[in-house]
């Protein structure tokens, strides 16, 4: 079984490939597809998906690993082929979403706790069965004044090791993700306090909970000033930041880093991504592992229109090709430029 995660962990993280994050609650999968002018319903958001998962080039090359919601997992696509079976057929390894989503934290105004261990075991026992290989958790640190408290940083790292050792122990990789928001006006250097300090609780709390740190990938944030700060930072500070605030606090066991984008334009999150792996003598494999940022430009060449299919499949590939150029440190500007056209 540890031979297995091992393997599954570094399939994950493999050289020039990255995980699609493809697990949208219902909520939010909606919330997208409002920005598009299509109706979220079953169908829709099946045959959405169905297009990535058929985009042959970008999931065979670039695509090592994609998370799924619930309703995904066990849907079919349009020809009765369940679409965990697309993913295979790329050669891609199927993931599942399990957190029950962050909620509000007691006694702790505008924190959150992330939910979903009750019964865990259980459900990660039916998703592998179901095919899937890996699983994600997600625990949001938001900044602003007076927060994020000690309270809530332990209690999410505390709920992360402890998903994390019930998916070893289903033979379920996690991907562990203590994501600290980017929302606010908060400094670059109050983000990295921020990361350092739930980066060091969260390996403190994986260590108490005894999980094998080869058969899981860490999804963390880019250190980055909020969204709203007067001072932003230059590609290579958030790249300077981000890997000395990882080397400081993630072990070398790890096998790999794998970033969320977090509402970093497409182009950043690419950017970002290639600046860190430029640095290099790195311990780990650093790679994507993009919701929005791979996203972004399919959804919105798609439009929910048949028609579109083969051009939001092409916009997905540019997408997962120019992550793929980053994560080996090949990407570049002109290389962007030159591919879009
Ligand atoms: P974004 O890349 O859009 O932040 O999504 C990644 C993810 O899985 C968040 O949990």
């Amino acid at each position: 079984m540890t031979a297995e995660l091992d393997t599954n962990a570094q399939k994950m993280v493999a050289n020039g490939k990255g995980i699609l994050a493809a697990d949208e609650s219902t909520a939010t999968i909606k919330k997208r597809f409002d920005a598009i002018g299509v109706e979220s319903t079953e169908a829709n958001r099946r045959d959405y998906r169905e297009l990535l998962f058929r985009s042959t080039e970008a999931m065979q090359n670039y695509i090592s690993g994609v998370i799924l919601y619930d309703e995904t997992l066990r849907q079919k696509a349009s020809d009765g082929t369940p679409l965990v079976a697309l993913i295979e057929q790329a050669g891609a390894l199927p993931g599942i979403k399990v957190d029950a989503g962050a909620k509000p934290l007691p006694f702790c105004p505008g924190e959150t706790i992330t939910e979903g261990l009750d019964g865990l075991a259980g459900r990660l026992k039916e998703y592998r069965d179901l095919g899937a290989r890996f699983a994600k958790w997600r625990a949001v640190i938001d900044i602003a004044a007076g927060i994020p408290s000690r309270g809530a940083i332990e209690a999410n790292a505390q709920a992360l090791a402890r998903y994390a050792a019930l998916c070893q122990e289903a033979g379920i990789v996690p991907i562990v993700e203590p994501e600290v928001l980017m929302d606010g006006d908060h400094s670059i250097d109050r983000c990295y306090a921020v990361t350092e300090f739930v980066l060091k609780e969260t390996f403190h709390q994986l260590y108490h909970q005894r999980v094998r740190l080869e058969g899981m990938v860490l999804k963390p944030n880019m250190v980055v000033p909020g969204k709203k700060a007067t001072v932003q930072a230059s590609v290579e500070e958030v790249a300077l930041k981000t890997v000395r605030v990882l080397k400081n606090c993630v072990p070398a066991a790890v096998p790999g880093i794998a970033f969320l984008s977090g509402g970093q334009s497409d182009e950043e999150a690419t950017a970002h991504l290639d600046a860190m792996v430029k640095l290099g003598g790195l311990p780990w494999a650093l790679t994507y592992s993009y919701g929005r940022a791979l996203q972004a430009a399919p959804q919105k060449a798609w439009s929910g229109k048949v028609e579109n299919v083969a051009a939001a499949q092409a916009a997905f590939t540019h997408r997962a090709e120019m992550n793929s150029l980053a994560a080996q440190g090949l990407w570049s500007p002109e290389q962007e430029a030159r591919k879009a056209a």
